[in-house]
């Protein structure tokens, strides 16, 4: 028997639900906000990654997928799809109305190759969004109360925001050399990829899980001190809005996030529960213009749906989700079959959700079914009600029954369910 591949699982039953729930509400929700669809190629060349993510990422250094096609050419399934976004607003010139602000949201599969564990795999779907062309503090405010307010509309409750600045060029610039000024005495007792995060991102260092508990980070220097006035004026403008706002949020300054590309505000929706990010984003000013596109400040987003699933399930845990169906069409001779087809067709196209015999049930097992499937009511077919353009129509909560006209049976349903 073939297995599926470590770190990836089969979206079934429950989860299934669940994700179309997630799927529903999101799509509705990004047509309030006014996001646009976008979908980019599971795989890109693989220099999109190592320009976006970094060189020094631990994403691109231990996690991604790469193979040489066909063709010789170096590709990269997408660890993360804001890389991808960006490459296509820029590839596509999406850009060209300088006073835009440019809205996308994605749902799609990302692949990282990382140790399997309570909520991360190998294959996972990520819903985010991608904002361009606005530096208005207002828009981080929009886009990180977008991601708070779904997951609370999706029933989640027990979490909240972790947000924190990483400034601009010049604060980070400062920050770091203060860090490598402080670490330096401390080198031995780091981790070895902090010592080689030492030389490479500093900041790193700080999301370290490994090291986190040393005493030496007890006493390390705070970005609040490094920011200029600029970048702490921004900081506090999203902070007053997003208390307007009413979002639950706690500055945590040891938030670095781990990917390259960002600066200013960075955050994570954190799963109180859990302990785990439902979700993260924060701004990326410089990303287009390194991947060769114009000056056009970013920011975004994005939520781990296998995490949300995961939440939901625990919410949810021990009530059964509800599957439920309008009418189950039962049917035994092939001239009770023939009529089952053509109304189950009518009723569909009038979308009530219905059922029919398609497995040759006796009669006894099709009640059984209908009352599995949760049907509202029972469309029962026999040859002698058929003969006299009749047909009988149980209600499956009630029991109660009645006997119709043939032709006023899909208006009798539209109408009841
Ligand atoms: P990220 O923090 O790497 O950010 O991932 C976002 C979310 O995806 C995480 O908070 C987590 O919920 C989920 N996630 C990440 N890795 C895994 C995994 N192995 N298994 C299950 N879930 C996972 C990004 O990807 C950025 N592109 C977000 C962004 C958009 N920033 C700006 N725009």
């Amino acid at each position: 028997m073939i297995i599926k591949p470590k770190g990836t699982y089969d979206l079934l039953n429950d989860d299934a639900l669940l994700y179309k729930y997630i799927e529903g509400n999101a799509d509705r929700f990004m047509q309030s906000y006014n996001y646009e669809f976008i979908r980019t190629p599971i795989f890109e060349d693989s220099q999109l990654f190592h320009r976006s993510v970094g060189e020094t990422s631990d994403i691109v250094t231990k996690e991604t997928y790469d193979f040489l096609d066909r063709g010789n050419r170096q590709i990269t399934l997408r660890p993360e799809c804001t890389a991808g976004v960006v490459r296509s607003v820029i590839e596509n010139k999406l850009y060209g109305n300088r006073n835009d602000v440019l809205k996308y949201y994605y749902l799609g599969t990302m692949y990282r190759y990382e140790r399997p564990q309570m909520g991360r795999f190998r294959e996972l779907t990520q819903l985010g969004v991608e904002v361009f062309n606005s530096f208005d503090p207002m828009i981080d405010a929009e886009v990180i109360s977008l991601g708070y307010n779904l997951i609370k509309e999706l029933g989640i409750e027990e979490f909240y925001v972790k947000l924190n600045t990483l400034g601009d060029k010049e604060s980070r610039e400062n920050y770091t050399k203060a860090l490598k000024e402080y670490f330096a005495p401390h080198l031995k007792e780091l981790c070895p990829d902090c010592q080689k995060r030492y030389n490479t991102n500093p900041l790193r260092i700080l999301d370290c899980k490994v090291d986190h508990d040393l005493d030496i980070f007890k006493n390390v220097p705070k970005m609040s001190s490094y920011l200029s006035s600029d970048s702490k004026e921004r900081f506090k403008k999203l902070q007053e809005y997003l208390v307007m706002l009413d979002i639950d949020y706690e500055v945590d300054e040891s938030l670095v996030r781990g990917l390259d590309y960002y600066d200013y505000n960075v955050w994570e929706y954190v799963s109180e529960n859990k302990n785990i990010a439902l979700g993260g984003g924060g701004r990326y000013n410089s990303l287009v213009s390194s991947l060769d596109g114009p000056s056009l400040p970013a920011v975004g987003f994005a939520l781990g749906v296998d995490r949300l699933i995961m939440e939901l399930k625990d919410i949810l845990a021990n009530k059964k989700i509800e599957k439920e169906i309008d009418v189950y069409i039962m049917s035994v001779n092939e001239e009770e079959k023939r009529f089952a087809l053509t109304i189950s067709q009518d009723l569909r196209l009038n979308n009530v959700v219905c059922e029919i015999n398609s497995a040759d049930l006796s009669l006894k097992s099709q009640f059984k079914v209908a009352d599995r499937l949760k049907a509202h009511f029972l469309v029962i077919l026999n040859s002698d009600d058929l003969n006299k353009g009749l047909i009988t129509v149980k209600d499956n909560a009630t029991k109660e029954e009645v006997k119709i006209d043939e032709k006023e049976l899909i208006d009798y349903l539209v109408s009841n369910i």
